[in-house]
């Protein structure tokens, strides 16, 4: 059993060349925020083009278990009728984030200053996964968890019934323990302080801004200083939520690994925040045009048009990138395994603690397709074999992780034998669109 029902098994065989247009789903870290926030809102916040994933439905559903009316009105279009800034009422049951840490650790955070419990579960992977990371500077407003050993779910979390303000140094270079953290300020009299050394995803800062809430953000030397004005109003919005570029990433890794290949993918998010994996593939040589530059949603988007790159060569990428590409290691261990030479990828120790272990996951996989590839705690170093040189003929685990599914089948799309992976049933909580997205531009995916 896969937690998504049961185990999908799904095969990929070469494929291409890829064209037309790949037209990812809306960005999965802005749709979880705009239903949370909303539910925080007094009155009616409207959302266009949310991601409708597993992860995010999981999300609509504990927003409503905890007060705020969450309507489905078409594809993509969805209402929040909010219930304000402290007041969430206690759930009747358990809330289950599925899949979700960025679902479990933002909710804990939003209920954690309102005097109430809630128990929290998940998946068999959610369940794996530490919150101490959340509960820890929660515990300084005053809120208590007691869950399983480790800080695992489940979990259940009692509200600080007088919360203090809080000013906490983000120990690990994570958005969710950030927004975790604001999400709580926002119901703790006086200011909240969040300091980050690294700076992560901001979604969280100009949402909260968009929302009304008074927040602002100083650059210094210790990083960037997150001040948060506890119990404002936040007033309702219309969000229009745009494409996901973690999503881009794999009709891109795909469309530069398999030969002849040319598309267009629309509204890829240039958030410096987030596309560090598009900077990495233009240092390796990819053919990616960035063109018509624009804002989308709050957010700087290109269209790009993405070319077949048989020349792509190794690099060494910069460790302090890793925040703003976090979720496309896996991916680009793909595409590493297809350029010439040597792509090192260092301080990636936070990979260990995802969906699943990402090293530990690519490396196993792609060692079964016959990569070369080295690895420590913190390091994935991959031995690119070229364009078309992978041979593939493996079956690789997929261990629950959607974008370690998305990964393999777009390796399989240019390695010489095709690649199977266990479950792909996993990729409907971020792109549930994926299979015809990519058959529809070329690619042989099927089930097994
Ligand atoms: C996310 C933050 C990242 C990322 C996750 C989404 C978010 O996690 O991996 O997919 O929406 O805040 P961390 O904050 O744990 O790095």
């Amino acid at each position: 059993m896969s937690g998504h029902g049961e185990a999908q098994v799904m095969i990929s065989a070469k494929s291409g060349p890829l064209k037309g247009v790949a037209s990812v789903p809306g960005d999965k870290s802005i749709s979880h925020r705009s239903l949370i926030f909303g539910a925080m809102a007094v009155g009616e916040t409207r959302i266009s083009g949310l991601l409708e994933g597993q992860d995010v439905i999981d999300t609509a559903k504990a927003m409503r278990a905890f007060g705020a009316t969450v309507t489905r009105l078409g594809e993509g279009d969805w209402t929040v009728n909010g219930v304000g800034v402290g007041g969430f009422q206690e759930p009747a049951d358990v809330i289950d984030c599925g899949n979700s840490g960025t679902g479990v650790r933002l909710i804990m955070g939003t209920m954690a200053t309102t005097p109430i419990s809630a128990t929290f579960t998940g998946d068999a992977s959610l369940r794996k996964r530490p919150m101490g990371r959340v509960t820890d500077p929660l515990s300084l407003f005053g809120t208590e968890a007691y869950g399983r050993k480790g800080g695992r779910l489940p979990m259940t979390v009692v509200g600080a019934a007088d919360p203090v303000p809080v000013r906490y140094a983000l120990p690990v270079a994570s958005a969710q323990v950030k927004s975790a953290v604001l999400l709580a300020g926002l119901n703790a009299p006086g200011e909240t302080v969040v300091i980050e050394r690294e700076p992560t995803r901001d979604h969280s800062e100009r949402m909260l801004i968009g929302f009304g809430a008074d927040l602002h953000v100083e650059k210094t030397a210790e990083g960037h200083v997150i001040t948060l004005k506890g119990r404002p109003e936040l007033r309702p919005q219309t969000v229009a939520v745009p494409r996901d570029p973690s999503s881009a990433a794999f009709p891109v890794c795909a469309a530069l690994i398999t030969e002849g290949s040319d598309i267009r993918v629309p509204g890829v998010s240039q958030n410096l925040t987030r596309n560090g994996l598009y900077l990495t593939l233009v240092e390796m040589g990819a053919l990616i045009d960035f063109e018509n530059p624009r804002e989308e949603g709050g957010e700087p988007v290109a269209d790009l048009r993405v070319r077949f790159s048989p020349d792509m060569k190794g690099i060494e990428v910069p460790p302090e990138r890793a925040p703003s590409m976090i979720d496309e290691y896996p991916i680009l261990s793909v595409v590493a395994s297809f350029a010439e030479g040597v792509t090192t990828m260092r301080g990636v120790k936070e990979l260990r603690v995802k969906e699943s272990d990402r090293i530990d996951a690519m490396a196993r996989g792609l060692e079964a397709c016959g990569v070369t590839l080295e690895e420590d705690e913190d390091t994935l170093i991959v031995h690119g074999m070229g364009a078309g040189g992978m041979p593939g003929g493996a079956t690789c685990a997929t261990h629950l992780d959607h974008r370690i599914a998305m990964s393999f089948l777009v390796a399989g799309m240019a390695s010489k034998r095709e690649i199977t992976v266990d479950d792909g049933s996993p990729i409907v909580t971020s792109f549930p669109i994926f299979e015809g997205l990519m058959n529809g531009l070329g690619a042989a995916i099927r089930r097994g």
